[in-house]
């Protein structure tokens, strides 16, 4: 059976004062619910600190973006290795935000992706359609050329250690969220691609989440859908109560 992973992203937010707070608020109100994974990707100051608030719960800890070095010039950057030694799990790659902002493209998702996974972290691996392309009706077309560039190289084992985000870039921040049954229907897409490309079992297994506009309305049916393995939460995971709301909803 795969894992329900409700993922929060909370780009760039949050100060290491109010990160603490946070999640010593956030640690009693989700304590037991086992039933999915529950991860915080915090901005890079925030990773010792939420690091440390949240040893002996049942809260994970990751970055939101990596460079595929080791160490270098690379200004501004950090590797995965650095996010290791400070205790990060998770690493978010390919964010819909640093594709159109930052210039990244499938070859350096794919390039950061394996650098993580070398260095032992896992990865959420975001991909997604814009506006035209779901008007233009080749959203399928679009994630499964995703899908297969972004994981190059990648081996069956190291996919164990990827989750999928099919986060349509329409619905990011927009209030506007996928209906169920698109969710359903593109992440079910993403994970024929996984079969075509490792075989009916990695599909399986494999966690995909929906992303964009998840909030505490509209969790328990996005969640309820079979090919719909989590979320990856923006503005929802800023908040407290809406951040338990939708693990409670995965529980
Ligand atoms: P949102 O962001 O929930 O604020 O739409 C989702 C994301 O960008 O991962």
């Amino acid at each position: 059976m795969r894992r329900t992973v409700i993922a929060g992203n909370w780009k760039m937010n949050m100060t290491p004062d109010a990160t603490r707070a946070f999640i010593t608020e956030l640690a009693p109100m989700v304590e037991g619910m086992n039933k999915c994974d529950i991860v915080l990707c915090v901005p890079y100051v925030d990773i010792g600190p939420a690091v440390d608030a949240a040893r002996g719960t049942n809260i994970h800890i990751g970055a939101e973006n990596v460079h595929f070095a080791k160490s270098g010039a690379y200004t501004g950057e950090i590797s995965a290795q650095m996010l290791c030694a400070v205790g990060t799990e998770y690493v978010i790659v390919g964010h819909s935000e640093r594709r159109q902002y930052f210039g990244e493209t499938d070859t350096t998702v794919n390039l950061r992706a394996k650098a993580a996974l070398d260095a032992g972290l896992k990865v959420i691996l975001c991909l997604g359609d814009v506006k035209e392309e779901r008007l233009a009706g080749i959203t399928d077309e679009v994630v499964r050329m995703q899908t297969k560039l972004d994981l190059a190289g990648i081996d069956a084992e190291q996919l164990k250690s990827v989750i999928i985000a099919y986060e349509p870039v329409w619905a990011i921040g927009t209030g506007l969220t996928a209906t169920p049954e698109q969710a359903d229907e593109t992440c079910g897409v993403i994970r024929h691609a996984i079969a075509e490309l490792y075989g009916e079992e990695a599909a399986e297994e494999i966690t995909i989440q929906y992303g964009g506009s998840m909030n505490d309305q509209n969790a328990e049916e996005l969640l309820s859908k079979v090919n719909v393995d989590g979320g990856l939460i923006g503005g929802a995971s800023l908040k407290c109560d809406k951040f338990t709301a939708i693990v409670t909803a995965a529980n």
